[in-house]
């Protein structure tokens, strides 16, 4: 049970002009949503979007689970993000940039205006990129990124991001599947103080396949030498002079699509998860304004990289649409060394800091005591996503860069939702460590059994979203099929399918929701998900490797990180199977797929119907004693020549 002795309250100076200032103000909202569902998101949705014609319907669940959103409502999201605000805000810093080796731009809404409608115009004019077409993105951490991003938005072209530690392979895969009609890329960019190459990894991708692609758009960052293929690619810089800044914006549909981006899961390839354009912007707008409690001249600054779903909503989208500075940081936050993070923090004056628990663990590691070289007073809240935070990590983050005086928001969600699901609000929440704490306002959780029975506290179960909600994943890019089964074909409530996140989770007496992790076959390395079936594919391409089955393995760094066993073919041997298998991960996946523990063993502990049993080779991993039944089993005794190889590595 939560005490109030064991919470951590909100700051009483910061909460007075907070968004939601009280659990009490909290309460009132989510009362007003449980009361009239409807009416509370139009409310918001009627106060937030600038809506170039007005929807009819605030929610159509006739198609469910394929849900619509303010139906024939019509919108922008480039103009709710930049054209809205340059009225009153055209000479304020939109993005703050600063590169991996200090240098800094500022850009004003009014200079990202005339550079997002330049690049709409080369993108229309010089490409044909119209209304629907996909856009792949493989690009570095620059302003570009977010030019191409709402560029897209402007003109209604759906962007796929792939992030930059993909692999060509992986890369091919995303283009094939979205059918791209062109790839906007650099040809490179700087990490600690060197400079790096992403074009070669966009000609190897084109090489394998991607035969939908008919030009390459190349940004240059750092003016490394790269091939170049007449006819395809093209040069960013020197084509988007002669650009016009005025492109007028299409009017978009609430419902059409604003982009897709890949995500692992249990089964099968990544999966291109579809949002939409107006409850995506809107909740995207609201959780930045709730959650961060962004306001006046506050600058911002979430840490992710715009290839994963948290740069999407908080380095973009929710930012932008909020009329904020945003930062983005080309570099990594431990170089040069690891006070970085905190010097940026003092030269800008940041506001808010958004990052993952990998990384506080990192900085927390290589410097303990460098917070306190910097002034890091104008921070106000701080915030983790991603993968849970252990109390160690919370106890620093929250004591030693928050100085006690900042609300830690450790906000669950995933690419699915959107936004945020889960999360204490910074004025109004009292704080249990690594706790996600309540459902925001508007949100409906419930966690539950698979027979769609509630949990009682203390209980864990499966968590669900039980009702739509505005940012939710549309569908899977093409496979409407996999979308109802993957989201909807789990659990049911009333007879009524819901959401389910393939996320366990537990509530206390007060209600208070702990996250426990994955129950499904995904994993967790650095707050990077991805699934076991995808990895077990790629290792099955070695063709001396018989049988495959990788676990998640505790990391003190990582949160989880990959630990895969083999079973050779017959009469093979190969000694340098772990290196091979490494590489073969880097190029099929990309370096964050690349294990930390590979063994070699005699066999699987399957059932006799063949099923392998994972969660033996989860404790196993874990060097846990197996409580299991191991009876069951084809051969049992192949557990004890796993254990002793396991332990033998
Ligand atoms: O398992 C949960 C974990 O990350 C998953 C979603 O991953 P992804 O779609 O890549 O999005 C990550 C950024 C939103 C979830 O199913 N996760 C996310 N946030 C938390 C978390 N686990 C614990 N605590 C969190 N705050």
């Amino acid at each position: 049970m939560s005490t109030e002795k064991s919470l951590y309250q909100p700051n009483p100076e910061f909460a007075k002009n907070a968004y939601i200032p009280s659990m009490d103000a909290y309460w009132e909202l989510q009362n007003r949503a449980i009361e009239d569902y409807e009416g509370f998101w139009k409310g918001f949705a009627d106060e937030k979007i600038d809506w170039l014609a007005p929807y009819d319907k605030v929610l159509d669940e006739s198609n469910a689970p394929f849900y619509e959103w303010f139906t024939n409502g019509k919108l922008n999201v480039s103009n709710q993000c930049i054209d809205r605000h340059l009225a009153d805000k055209a000479d304020k810093t939109a993005i703050l940039f600063e590169g991996d080796r200090g240098d800094v731009e500022k850009i004003t809404y009014a200079q990202l205006s005339q550079r997002v409608n330049k690049m709409a115009n080369l993108l229309k004019n010089e490409f044909g990129v119209t209304k629907g077409d996909r856009v792949v993105l493989y690009m570095p951490m620059i302003p570009e990124a977010a030019y191409a991003m709402l560029a897209c938005a402007r003109i209604g072209a759906v962007h796929s991001i792939v992030f930059g530690g993909f692999s060509a392979e992986a890369l091919k895969d995303r283009i094939e599947d979205a059918q791209a009609k062109i790839v906007i890329t650099a040809d490179g960019a700087y990490r600690k103080g060197k400079p790096y190459l992403l074009k070669n990894v966009v000609d190897d991708a084109l090489f394998r396949g991607g035969e939908s692609i008919e030009a390459v758009l190349v940004v240059k960052r750092n003016n490394e030498p790269i091939e170049w293929v007449e006819g395809r690619d093209h040069n960013y810089n020197e084509l988007i002079r002669s650009q016009s800044d005025v492109c007028p914006f299409e009017i978009m549909d609430s419902e059409d699509p604003l982009f897709l981006l890949y995500t692992s899961g249990s089964t099968g390839k990544p999966k291109g998860v579809q949002h939409s354009s107006a409850g995506f912007i809107l909740w995207a707008q609201m959780t930045t304004e709730w959650v961060f409690d962004v306001k006046g001249d506050d600058i911002f600054w979430c840490t992710a990289d715009v290839g994963w779903i948290t740069g999407h909503t908080y380095i973009v989208y929710g930012p932008l649409a909020a009329g904020t500075t945003t930062v983005m940081f080309e570099g990594v936050p431990i170089y040069p060394d690891a006070g970085r993070a905190w010097k940026m923090v003092q030269d800008h004056k940041i506001t808010q800091f958004y990052t993952a628990p990998t990384a506080i663990r990192v900085l927390h590691k290589m410097g303990k005591d460098e917070p306190k070289k910097y002034d890091l007073s104008s921070l106000k809240v701080l915030g983790t996503v991603g993968e849970p935070i252990d109390p160690a990590a919370w106890k620093w983050y929250y004591e030693t860069v928050g100085n006690s005086k900042c609300a830690i928001v450790d906000t669950w969600w995933q690419t699915e939702t959107g936004g945020h699901i889960i999360t204490p609000l910074p004025g109004a929440t009292p704080i249990k460590p690594g706790c996600a704490t309540f459902a925001l306002p508007g949100i409906m959780t419930e966690i539950l059994s698979y027979e769609g029975i509630s949990k009682e506290a203390g209980e864990p179960g499966l968590l669900c979203i039980t009702k739509p909600w505005p940012s939710m994943i549309r569908n899977i890019w093409g496979d409407p099929e996999r979308y109802k089964k993957a989201y909807f074909g789990d659990v049911a409530k009333d007879g009524k399918p819901v959401y389910f996140s393939g996320d366990g989770a537990v509530a206390d007496e007060a209600g208070y929701i702990t996250i426990v992790g994955r129950v499904d076959d995904v994993i967790n390395v650095s707050g990077h998900r991805m699934g076991t079936a995808e990895i077990e594919a790629a290792v099955k391409e070695d063709n001396s490797v018989a049988e495959v089955a990788v676990v998640g393995c505790p990391h003190d760094i990582k949160g989880e990180s990959i630990f895969i066993y083999i079973v050779l073919k017959e009469g093979h041997i190969n000694a340098d199977i772990k290196n091979h298998i490494n590489e073969l991960l880097a190029t099929e996946i990309g370096n964050i797929a690349k294990a930390d523990h590979i063994i070699e063993v005699p066999g699987l502990p399957k059932t006799r119907s063949g099923k392998i049993m994972r969660r033996i080779l989860r404790s196993i991993a874990k060097h846990e004693e197996i409580t299991q039944d191991i009876s069951t089993l084809e051969d049992p005794s192949i557990v004890k020549q796993i254990e002793t190889t396991a332990r033998e590595a």
